[in-house]
């Protein structure tokens, strides 16, 4: 087929407490609500583009707990190929540890669990996949390798998103994807300087230029989204929103993203971007990462 979407990367099950804020260092607080969800930023990001009518594939693993088979009957609930998701032997699902504030910020601790199994051999079993898509995309919730690989098999677009973020990387990671994407504080730690307005944004976008990138796309929350290649670079507002839980914001943005490049591929970067930007602030106003995401009534117009 050849409008694939293929995401090499996480999935993590997600355990979190509401609270009215984020407890301090060494603080107790008392929360409002627990819920365990779905998530990791590879499966979001799947999922995100599943929800839009993307045909999607998930190359990851899951542990041999109670959560690896909810976990991959809630891909397939989803709409998501799981022919590439591996049980892992004597691993634990990933986990997410988060919290949630009334502010919608978050704090989130992850224990990768199998997904710090998944290996290039993974990918390589998946060759012919990973080859012919039309958009593939990567994360760092797994290793550098594995998002390397994938890179080098595929003829399509590449996204990977520079999440979480590593100051330690090899040079391939910033000059295989097509686009290279990451938050604000991610920049920051990519390229060692400071990323806290659009201005900086964009020196930091032109610092990973020159150490190799094809295309840099920055999000920046409320603010919206910087682009840049050589031939073009603008910033993008997004809507503002009511904001109940930014949990997998960027999640949606490139799962929107990664679908508008594969099923739209006639819409400009700047639209692309522009929409991929409502996706994102539609899904803050509902609690959760894959639950809150749009679905394809968001994009009718196109
Ligand atoms: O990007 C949001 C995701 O990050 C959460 O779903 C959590 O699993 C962490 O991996
Ligand atoms: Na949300």
């Amino acid at each position: 087929d050849t409008n694939n979407i293929v995401v090499v990367g996480s999935c993590m099950v997600d355990f979190v407490s509401y609270a009215t804020r984020l407890p301090k260092p060494g603080e107790t607080i008392h929360g409002k609500e627990f819920v365990t969800n779905f998530g990791g930023k590879g499966a979001n990001q799947c999922v995100a583009a599943a929800k839009l009518g993307g045909k999607t594939f998930l190359i990851t693993r899951v542990g041999d707990d109670i959560w690896g088979p909810k976990y991959i009957a809630n891909l397939k609930a989803q709409n998501v190929n799981t022919a590439f998701v591996r049980s892992t032997e004597n691993s634990s699902t990933g986990i997410a540890q988060i919290t949630v504030a009334d502010s919608g910020e978050n704090q989130i601790v992850i224990i990768a669990g199998a997904n710090s199994k998944l290996c290039t051999k993974d990918v390589e079993l998946a060759q012919e996949l990973v080859t012919n898509a039309r958009v593939l995309v990567v994360q760092l919730e797994t290793s550098q390798e594995v998002a390397i690989r994938a890179m080098q098999l595929c003829r399509g677009i590449t996204i990977l998103n520079g999440a979480p973020a590593v100051s330690e990387f090899y040079p391939q990671l910033l000059k295989l994807p097509t686009i290279f994407c990451v938050n604000e504080s991610e920049a920051s730690i990519f390229t060692g300087l400071p990323v806290n307005d659009i201005s900086e944004a964009e020196v930091a976008a032109e610092h990973l230029l020159s150490k190799g990138c094809n295309s840099v796309l920055l999000t920046l929350g409320e603010k919206g989204a910087f682009y840049m290649d050589k031939n073009e670079k603008f910033h993008v507002t997004s809507p503002s929103v009511a904001c109940k839980d930014s949990t997998g914001a960027g999640d949606a943005f490139i799962g929107a993203l990664a679908y508008l490049l594969a099923n739209k591929p006639g819409v400009p970067m700047q639209q692309a971007v522009e929409k991929a930007c409502v996706a994102a602030a539609d899904s803050v106003t509902r609690p959760g990462t894959q639950i809150s995401f749009p679905d394809k009534s968001i994009f009718q117009d196109l």
